[in-house]
């Protein structure tokens, strides 16, 4: 099977990359190309002719959505929009990354992926409506929604939060948001699987389990045996440009329905903090 990666040089793109195993993977990044440009996006597909794309690039900065509107659309819908289309005419299958940001937030109980969309953020809703696009484009895509990426070859989470333990007698962290902290090896390793049983529709892929920012954080401080302490503090404290959804956990059925099971979410921050050693 041959795969093109889109978003290579990003933190999922990097494990994408390591992590796929057997078939023959293409990555590439925006100085390859440029998803906002439909020709070159389309002759990137003429020339590679792979059997999955899988669209993983995307102006991701949460933040940066929130004052970069116009940018956000044009990659994150738009971008999608175009490797959609030439997926369509060259004839290859679709996995586009999404996110729990398409929710609002408001439910109590884990997002199933029929739960309707109600984004509250700029980059919620580019990545919705990329969504609503690809399914009326190709109705066969797969749409895999993450969230709280961490991992190796970028800023995450856990790198943070380390950085700043290491200077501090303590850290306020936000424990009102609700979510799924998910490695990126793990993610990497479930998307080559469902490429491999030729998976459509929306797939809900993080670690299993859930907490909230703080709560990983705590983790984190005493999986590194740091003295650090970690205070909870909450959202309206700490204010950002981007409202976030107060509760995003995702359900594990859908990847359940793919036969694919996922490490919980401590399992996974331990592997990644060994890696990071090593
Ligand atoms: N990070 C998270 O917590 C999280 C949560 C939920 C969903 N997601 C989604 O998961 C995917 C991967 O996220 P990530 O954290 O790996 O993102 P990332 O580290 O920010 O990487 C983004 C990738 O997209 C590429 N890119 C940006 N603009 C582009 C453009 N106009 N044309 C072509 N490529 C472009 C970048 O290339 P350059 O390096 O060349 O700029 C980079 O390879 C994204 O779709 C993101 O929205 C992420």
């Amino acid at each position: 099977m041959k795969v093109l990666i889109l978003g290579a040089s990003g933190l999922l793109g990097q494990s994408l990359m390591r992590e796929w195993g057997g078939d023959e993977v293409v990555g590439l990044s925006s100085s390859d190309v440029d998803i906002r440009d439909s020709a070159t996006v389309l002759r990137v597909m003429e020339n590679t002719r792979p059997e999955w794309i899988v669209l993983s690039a995307a102006y991701a900065d949460v933040d940066g959505c929130e004052g970069n509107q116009e940018l956000a659309f044009a990659v994150n819908r738009d971008g999608a929009i175009n490797v959609a289309e030439a997926a369509k005419r060259t004839g290859a299958k679709l996995l586009f990354l999404s996110s729990d940001y398409v929710f609002d937030g408001k439910k109590t109980s884990p997002y199933e992926t029929q739960d309707p969309r109600n984004p509250q953020s700029v980059y919620g809703r580019t990545k919705a409506e990329a969504e609503v696009r690809l399914q009326e484009l190709l109705p066969e895509c797969c749409i895999v929604r993450t969230s709280w990426l961490f991992g190796a070859g970028g800023k995450c989470f856990p790198d943070t939060i380390l950085k700043l333990a290491a200077t501090r007698p303590a850290l306020d962290v936000v424990n009102d948001q609700r979510g799924c902290p998910t490695y990126t090896v793990d993610l990497a390793q479930a998307i080559a699987e469902l490429c491999r049983s030729s998976a459509t529709g929306i797939v809900h892929v993080t670690n299993a389990g859930n907490c909230s920012w703080f709560e990983f954080a705590r983790e984190i401080v005493r999986a590194a045996g740091l003295p650090t302490e970690v205070r909870p503090v909450s959202t309206q404290q700490m204010a950002r440009p981007a409202p976030r959804p107060a509760y995003s956990v995702l359900s594990s059925a859908s990847l359940q329905r793919w036969g694919i099971g996922i490490p919980s979410w401590q399992e996974a921050l331990h592997r990644y903090l060994k890696e990071r050693q090593s």
